[in-house]
């Protein structure tokens, strides 16, 4: 059940194949590189992509710009303070900015940092600072077809083993994603958090929850940890992170905005010193403090859209929607990464496309497939985006919040469906042009068919 009506709308259109062949040619078989309008579905990510609530559009309105003391921080700081416990914010215009300004704080040249696993930019972050990111998936993450209920959890025993190697005084961070987006959406239990807070405490190391998916992860909890069956998602949010030293925050997921992010951190005396070097440091990166990088309509819209998103009533149908299109795929005989994710749903290129090698990106052969077939934008997330890794080809269709009805998922799925049917026709592809950047090959590099 939806539980919205649409009182606003952006048309959409399916552009002919032959225009769509030709967009996908010229974006370097690249889908980075094609404009929005030649895409039908847009599933490349969760990310600022999604619909704001009339609640939200009104309270943009009230933002107060004021380059200080603006009223519209300290509603921002009121709803954070009511949805995930915590009273010192240092606001930025996104997540990566938040990493910059909690990463820049907190970590220095030769640390190690702990992570369930660390997304894109968290991992470039604390590699900019020169220490070395670890990921601790638990071991059902690599099992596709586990139906293990909390697939995002934390290894302690794992992290226990790198502290031993490289000595509990060089990490200054433990840090949970929730839901954890580098394993397929999957989410982390409540007593996997509390585990891992008394292993961050054993060794004297700071606390983070990178909490961009929290509602999302809620309703997971709701529904798979017994102990908090029949608890609203809003007392299981505040729970989740009432384990966290600090928090960092992309608005742009369950803020439920387009922009907007955030540092929290824990108002206790021990914390004094992060709180103080995060609140410099965003003044020099972000913004001044009671703005950072946001106007204050989006720090409104921001406050209001946190509110809702820990609301049964929506985050409920959202992951929903998400299970839908998995099941619904997987029905259609597309091989997944089971279960779906919170935010989205993970195809196996492997397993559909075993003819072609992982060095000639069987995901982005998927990728332009979907687009070619109906106009589906997905994203490769394996051996395309992450050069030198080992990690499986998955191709992800990322659901914008309260965005695409059960016909476009419809869609999605007959789309997909008829590329799995001619799955054997398909062939690899070569990079034929890509910057200088390695770890950030996918977003611009050109490709050709083989
Ligand atoms: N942390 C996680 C777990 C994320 O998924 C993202 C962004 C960020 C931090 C950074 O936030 O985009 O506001 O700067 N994920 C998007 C995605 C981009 O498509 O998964 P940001």
């Amino acid at each position: 059940m939806r539980g919205y009506r649409a009182k606003m709308v952006e048309p959409t259109r399916l552009v002919p194949p032959e225009e769509r062949e030709r967009a996908l040619s010229e974006a370097g078989y690249n889908v980075f590189n094609l404009p929005s309008d030649r895409v039908f579905v847009d599933l490349l990510t969760d990310s600022g992509t999604g619909t704001m609530s009339s609640e939200q559009w009104a309270a943009l309105l009230l933002g107060d710009e004021a380059y200080a003391g603006a009223s519209s921080f300290d509603h921002l700081r009121e709803a954070v303070e009511e949805t995930m416990g915590f009273s010192r914010i240092v606001p930025a215009h996104q997540g990566r900015g938040a990493e910059n300004v909690l990463y820049g704080s907190l970590v220095a040249e030769g640390d190690t940092v702990l992570n369930n696993a660390h997304f894109d930019t968290t991992r470039a972050h604390i590699a900019a600072n020169g220490a070395d990111p670890v990921d601790c998936p638990t071991e059902e993450a690599g099992d596709f077809d586990s139906e293990h209920p909390f697939k995002g959890n934390f290894d302690v025993d794992a992290a226990r083993d790198v502290a031993d190697d490289v000595g509990p005084e060089n990490i200054p961070a433990v840090v949970v994603t929730i839901t954890n987006n580098s394993t397929a959406g999957q989410p982390v239990s409540v007593a996997n958090l509390r585990e891992t807070r008394a292993f961050a405490d054993e060794i004297d190391a700071t606390f983070v929850i990178d909490a961009c998916r929290f509602a999302e992860n809620a309703a997971f909890v709701q529904q798979r940890e017994p102990e908090f069956e029949g608890e609203s998602v809003a007392a299981i949010a505040r729970e989740e992170l009432s384990y966290a030293d600090a928090v960092v925050m992309s608005g742009k997921k369950d803020g439920l905005t387009n922009i907007g992010g955030f540092v929290a951190v824990r108002d206790t005396p021990d914390l004094d010193a992060l709180y103080d070097a995060c609140r410099q440091r965003g003044i020099l990166y972000e913004g001044f403090t009671s703005y950072g990088g946001m106007a204050g309509r989006d720090l409104e819209a921001f406050a209001v859209g946190l509110r809702e998103a820990v609301t049964d009533h929506y985050v409920t149908a959202r992951v929903e929607q998400v299970r839908e299109l998995g099941e619904a795929l997987d029905d259609a005989g597309v091989p997944i990464y089971w279960p779906p994710g919170g935010h989205a749903v993970y195809l196996d290129a492997n397993a559909l496309l075993p003819h072609i090698e992982s060095s000639e990106f069987p995901g982005q052969a998927l990728v332009c497939a979907l687009y070619e077939e109906g106009g589906v934008r997905g994203v490769e997330l394996g051996s395309f985006a992450f050069p030198d890794t080992d990690r499986p080809d998955l191709v992800r269709l990322a659901l914008p919040r309260r965005t695409y009805s059960a016909e476009d998922i419809r869609h999605v799925v007959d789309t997909a469906a008829a590329v799995a049917d001619r799955a054997d026709e398909l062939t690899g592809y070569r990079v034929v042009s890509e910057p200088s950047v390695p770890e950030l090959r996918h977003f611009s590099a050109r490709l050709e068919p083989l």
